[in-house]
């Protein structure tokens, strides 16, 4: 979905390298960005870590300004529990987090036939468990709760919880951005096809809530199929018949599990691009983590980081830079050439970087 704002004389974007193997790819992105779209204003800075608590984060004046005053902000990846990424989704409200997962020809799959594979995972950003209340059980026994099966909470003992929220305000919102998405999508000629899951049948209040929500709100839109699976099923089901999906709707937590899940089926995490989408901001990043295994050896994937960036173009209302970007890198894969190691090939991060800039 477009930013919809006017673009502004300049467009700026926000660079986050992040740490680990994540800047090698951001760096790689960056001169990718610079061959094509040299107006736009690249504004890099770090995550403005601080000092921090044992569970705190801080986030530097910098790089809330720097946020701010850009148009999006693109991410690489952090090992650390940064103010960055709490401002980013929380601080700017971007609550859908849209994870495409679509076959690129030459990517190396592990599947025989992954042409008919082109869905987009919708997780809803904010809530569940990533809330990340957690507590000490102390704290809970005072209320003496019990559960559908007659349990509780054990009378003794150390022991933490951690609460999953699942609000109606939150689930709506994401469920008519899904379902508004199936709706353009089969305007491009998709099914038209919302499926949903979650463990609504052991979690009756609070996943079974947002199940609830997501089929009232299923109704008022008639022109889109909708179906839902229990969790557990639906891993297998993205395994088996992925061609059969469109678009998944799915709480934050099973959201971020399973869209590491299915970018396995189109090439790994090495390939696999997201966006966060608010009302007013959204930010792109990488499905995948700072990769700390292959931290400087010169080899991460960019491609995931480029496509995010490909997703920011289209945001930024710069339809045809994204397209070039996105054709080049499938140029480069469909020529099988400077390949990077998670996709079979030997070429270092500048060698495939060379490779995309040579085929915009
Ligand atoms: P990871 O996604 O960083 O790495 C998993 C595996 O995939 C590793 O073997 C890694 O080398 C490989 N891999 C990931 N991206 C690749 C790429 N572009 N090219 C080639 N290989 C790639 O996940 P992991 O190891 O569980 O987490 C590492 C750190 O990243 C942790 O500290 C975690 O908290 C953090 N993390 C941060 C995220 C963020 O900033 N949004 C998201 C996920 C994890
Ligand atoms: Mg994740």
């Amino acid at each position: 979905m477009e930013r919809s704002s006017t673009l502004s004389v300049m467009t700026q974007i926000c660079v986050i390298p992040g740490d680990q193997a994540a800047p090698e790819a951001m760096a790689a992105t960056v001169l990718v960005l610079r061959e094509i779209v040299p107006d736009v204003e690249i504004l890099l800075i770090d995550e403005g870590i601080g000092p921090t608590g044992q569970f705190g984060e801080t986030l530097s004046e910098h790089c809330r300004e720097a946020i701010d005053s850009s148009d999006a902000t693109l991410f690489g990846a952090t090992s650390r529990r940064t103010g960055a990424i709490s401002y980013l989704r929380w601080g700017k409200a971007t609550y859908a987090n849209i994870r495409p997962v679509s076959y690129i020809d030459g990517i190396k799959s592990p599947l025989s036939e992954p042409n008919d594979i082109d869905f987009v995972i919708v997780r809803e950003n904010t809530e569940d468990l990533y809330a990340a209340v957690e507590g000490d059980l102390e704290l809970l026994r005072p209320l003496d709760l019990t559960s559908y099966r007659g349990t509780g909470i054990p009378h003794s003992g150390e022991g933490r919880f951690a609460v999953k929220v699942i609000t109606r305000a939150a689930t709506e919102r994401i469920a008519h951005y899904a379902f508004q998405m199936a709706r353009e999508r089969k305007q491009a000629g998709y099914p038209g096809k919302v499926t949903m899951s979650c463990k609504h049948n052991t979690l009756p209040a609070s996943d079974g809530f947002f199940r609830e929500i997501v089929t009232e709100i299923a109704e008022s839109y008639q022109d889109i199929k909708y179906n839902d699976f229990i969790i557990d099923d639906f891993a297998r089901r993205i395994i088996v018949e992925p061609e059969t999906l469109d678009v998944v709707l799915l709480p934050n937590q099973y959201g971020d599990i399973l869209s590491d899940e299915a970018s396995a089926l189109v090439g790994g995490l090495g390939v696999a691009p997201s966006g966060c989408y608010g009302t007013e901001y959204a930010y792109f990043e990488p499905v995948h983590g700072s990769a700390p295994d292959i931290e400087g050896l010169g080899i991460i994937n960019p491609t995931a980081t480029m496509l995010s960036a490909a997703m920011m173009l289209e945001y930024l209302n710069l339809p045809d830079a994204a397209t070039t970007l996105t054709n080049a890198i499938k140029n480069v894969y469909a020529s099988r050439e400077n390949l990077p190691r998670d996709q079979g090939g030997n070429g270092s991060t500048e060698q495939f970087t060379t490779s995309v800039i040579a085929h915009l």
